[in-house]
């Protein structure tokens, strides 16, 4: 600490330096990075690689000597030291758009953001093309509203239903995460600012997140923990990557050489910056060593630390610069670096339409008995019940969520579609929530509260009376069930991933009242991720998984209830019948009562690698790679929902898949014909069943999808999907390699994992 502060007034006083020694330093993007370098004092190099606090203020250098407020809101920023002309630059979350400060002291402007689907729904598209589009827009507010790297995509696997980030990652499946994040890295740095995919890795549980030992086998952790990150590096060459919380086997994910280094870079061939997730990690020298970058936010301590081991000689100088060339080389390639005049005027209306659009491809059609979907025109007038109807949730809590100007509710949407809503029951539910709103006590006083999810107000069922009124004179019933999650805890299975009695108790009501006149009833799932769907779900005539769909989430619903958009989304997770039948679910703290306060001083403690508590300070991933569908496809064990699953309003043939060869290159062509009645698109899954080997293989592994085009009834088109041999392999621990078996692998094409419509073979010698 004190070498630190000393630094800093040492700094402070530079600012007086006489203009002229200024000039005579090497200027970063003047001289080349090895001069500038070259120039720096070992001080100057550790405080470059040590973040400038959080808050969206630097300190900077041997300037001003004074924070300065860059970009409110911002999750952090860099050092400047200006007497080599190295700027500050500015990082800011998150997934499912950019995270700052909605608005700023003294200035009558606002800096809302604009909040696009979650991750979770982003996957369920499908649709590669239209998330680099997303993508292009999030990557136009982070570039106008000044910021130089965003803290996204997160691609972590759902491993299990409950983890409390699942919806900021993408799927319980690596290729799909991966394929559908390298497009988003592509989309958002087509803007010329960078990406940080996160958290790398197997950062699957949020209890105890910042000292939980990951214990995964070397297979399961390349085929399932690393494969998507791996995708996306070598890919779309994110800028940055961001190191989990967690120990993996042992050692901290910011602080193991061979993620970093061996795996990362040298094999992979990553050529970027790596920074550690925010007060991650432990050994501020050992993170270095291991190929970490860049600590954030940044803490005097980790200086401190760096210097001993530089003059102890555990650290060697040299070590350094490596890190200190690749901030250089981020800092060289920002936006700010080259003075981009940022408007603060992002194009808001348009990314609402892009918003908008992206939702409806994302969004599951669970159930639709007798075509209840799309409403014909005879509906006119809607009861909608369920307070989540009143209070959309576009978007997850903590470093995830962001300030959006508004969100479009259920209500909203269907009245601008133009629907009526009842009124006696719209009265109703504004009332309950008033009175419930009051009764709910604020969680703290802690700011770090704030990041925490705040607990939803509970449902109540409308008297007898109200329901049959409503029924008599109303043409359709809407539920809507919410559920939200966030940083620092997962869900629960009481009354979160299981529905409570008074969420069952109206579905009941609800149905009953209406089916009792011949009308119909439909559940919308406005949740973060998985819930049990089972015991209820032959109750309503449609389910529709909504997920959690941004600001314009009511309209978007309303566009799909009316058919003006045909849904085309499919499941990027199993929804098993219950909780408890998930492989990962004897290994994962699911009956953990976290303590918010307590967490929160856990971030600042010293964390030790502790084997006391199972689930909580260690993990033992003993499915192994049967994570997912992996597991219940390969074990036969029934599920609610598959992997892959969605309804369409319309259906589409399968026929004649082709398989073409060039060298290690696979072509499987396939015809799809839309033959129903309106237009629509279909995802094509092609999943691999490997000969029988030296390991043992999943029934069935997805290797390649695609979405057709918008298809008009009796369209036909032409999808090729594509393999290559190497995407056959697994990994094989005693060899330490990728090996592919020879013989015949089984390619099945369908439009779910459980339902296959074709196959064809290949061989391999
Ligand atoms: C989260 C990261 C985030 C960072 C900065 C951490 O708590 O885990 O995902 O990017 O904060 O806000």
């Amino acid at each position: 600490m004190k070498s630190y502060n000393l630094l800093l007034s040492f700094a402070a006083l530079l600012c007086f330096a006489p203009v002229s020694a200024q000039q005579q330093s090497p200027q970063l993007g003047k001289s080349s990075i090895d001069e500038v370098l070259q120039a720096m004092t070992l001080e100057e190099k550790i405080t470059l690689l040590i973040g400038g606090e959080m808050g969206g203020k630097a300190t900077t250098i041997g300037a001003t000597g004074v924070t300065q407020n860059l970009v409110p809101g911002a999750a952090g920023t860099t050092h400047a030291i200006p007497r080599l002309g190295i700027p500050s630059i500015v990082l800011a979350d998150g997934p499912a758009g950019l995270r700052i400060q909605p608005t700023r002291d003294n200035d009558p402007n606002t800096y809302y953001c604009t909040a696009f689907p979650i991750a979770t729904l982003l996957a369920s598209t499908w649709n590669t093309g239209l998330v680099e589009e997303v993508g292009k827009s999030i990557g136009q507010e982070v570039k106008e509203y000044g910021v130089d790297v965003l803290l996204a995509p997160a691609l972590n696997i759902q491993r299990d239903p409950l983890c409390g980030r699942n919806f900021e990652y993408y799927s319980e499946d690596p290729f799909l995460s991966g394929k559908i994040a390298a497009s988003m890295v592509r989309g958002i740095q087509s803007n010329g600012v960078g990406t940080s995919i996160k958290h790398f890795a197997a950062n699957n549980q949020e209890t105890n997140r910042m000292a939980t030992n990951a214990v995964i086998s070397k297979r399961a952790l390349r085929e399932i923990y690393l494969k998507g990150f791996e995708i996306v590096v070598r890919e779309a060459s994110p800028w940055t990557v961001m190191t989990a919380y967690n120990y993996i086997n042992g050692v901290y994910a910011s602080e193991s050489r061979e993620l970093l280094t061996d795996i990362l870079r040298n094999e992979w061939g990553f050529k970027g910056l790596v920074m550690t997730d925010w007060f991650g990690g432990q050994n501020a020298a050992a993170q270095m060593y291991a190929g970490n970058d860049l600590l954030m936010p940044g803490r005097p301590y980790q200086y401190d630390e760096i210097s001993a081991a530089i003059h102890t000689g555990t650290l060697s100088e040299k070590d350094i610069d490596t890190n200190v060339r690749r901030m250089l080389q981020l800092i060289l390639a920002s936006p700010r670096f080259k003075k981009y005049p940022f408007s603060n005027k992002p194009n808001l209306k348009m990314h609402a339409t892009v918003t908008r659009q992206s939702a409806a491809e994302g969004m599951v059609l669970l159930e639709n008995k007798q075509n209840a979907l799309p409403l014909t025109d005879s509906i006119q007038t809607i009861a909608a019940f369920g307070t989540t109807s009143y209070d959309f949730i576009a978007g997850g809590s903590g470093a995830g969520d962001v300030y959006e100007a508004y969100t479009v509710s259920l209500v909203e949407g269907l009245s601008n579609a133009g629907y009526h809503l009842d009124k006696s029951v719209s009265n109703w539910y504004e009332q309950y929530i008033k009175e419930q709103t009051e009764k709910m006590r604020p969680m703290g006083n802690n700011p770090h509260l704030a990041f925490f999810n705040h607990p939803r107000m509970g449902e109540k069922v409308p008297q007898k009376e109200l329901l049959e009124k409503s029924a008599e004179t109303t043409d359709l019933a809407i539920i809507t069930i919410g559920r939200n999650a966030g940083e620092y805890v997962d869900r629960k299975i009481e009354n979160d991933f299981q529905l409570t009695n008074e969420e069952h108790a109206l579905i009941q009501n609800v149905c009953q009242n209406y089916h009792k006149k011949g009308k119909k009833v439909v559940v919308i799932l406005n949740v973060c991720g998985v819930v049990e769907t089972a015991s209820w779900k032959s109750l309503p005539d449609a389910i529709l998984l909504a997920w959690q769909a941004g600001q314009e989430g009511g309209n978007t619903v309303a566009d799909i209830l009316k058919g003006t958009v045909n849904p085309s989304g499919k499941l990027p997770m199993t929804f098993p019948i219950q909780y408890m039948d998930t492989p990962s679910s004897t290994n994962f703290p699911y009956n953990y009562k976290a303590d918010p306060e307590q967490i929160i001083a856990s971030i600042f403690t010293n964390r030790g690698l502790k084997h006391e508590q199972r689930n909580v300070d260690y993990t033992e991933y003993t499915e192994d790679i049967f994570v997912g569908y992996r597991y219940f496809d390969t074990y036969n064990k029934e599920v609610s929902y598959p992997f892959g699953y969605g309804l369409s309003y319309s259906r589409f043939y399968f026929d004649n898949p082709i398989i073409r060869q060039e060298q290690d290159n696979y072509t499987i062509s396939i015809d799809i014909t839309n033959i129903g009645q309106v237009s629509g698109k279909e995802v094509i899954q092609l999943y691999v069943k490997a000969p029988i080997g030296s390991l043992p293989k999943p029934k069935k592994e997805l290797k390649a999808f695609a979405k057709t085009k918008k298809l008009q009834p009796g369209e036909k088109q032409t999808i090729s999907l594509s393999i290559k041999t190497a995407d056959l392999a697994s990994y094989a621990e005693d060899k330490q390699a990728w090996v592919v078996d020879s013989g015949s692998y089984l390619l099945e094409i369908g439009n779910c994992v459980a339902d296959i419509k074709c196959s064809t073979q290949l061989i391999i010698p």
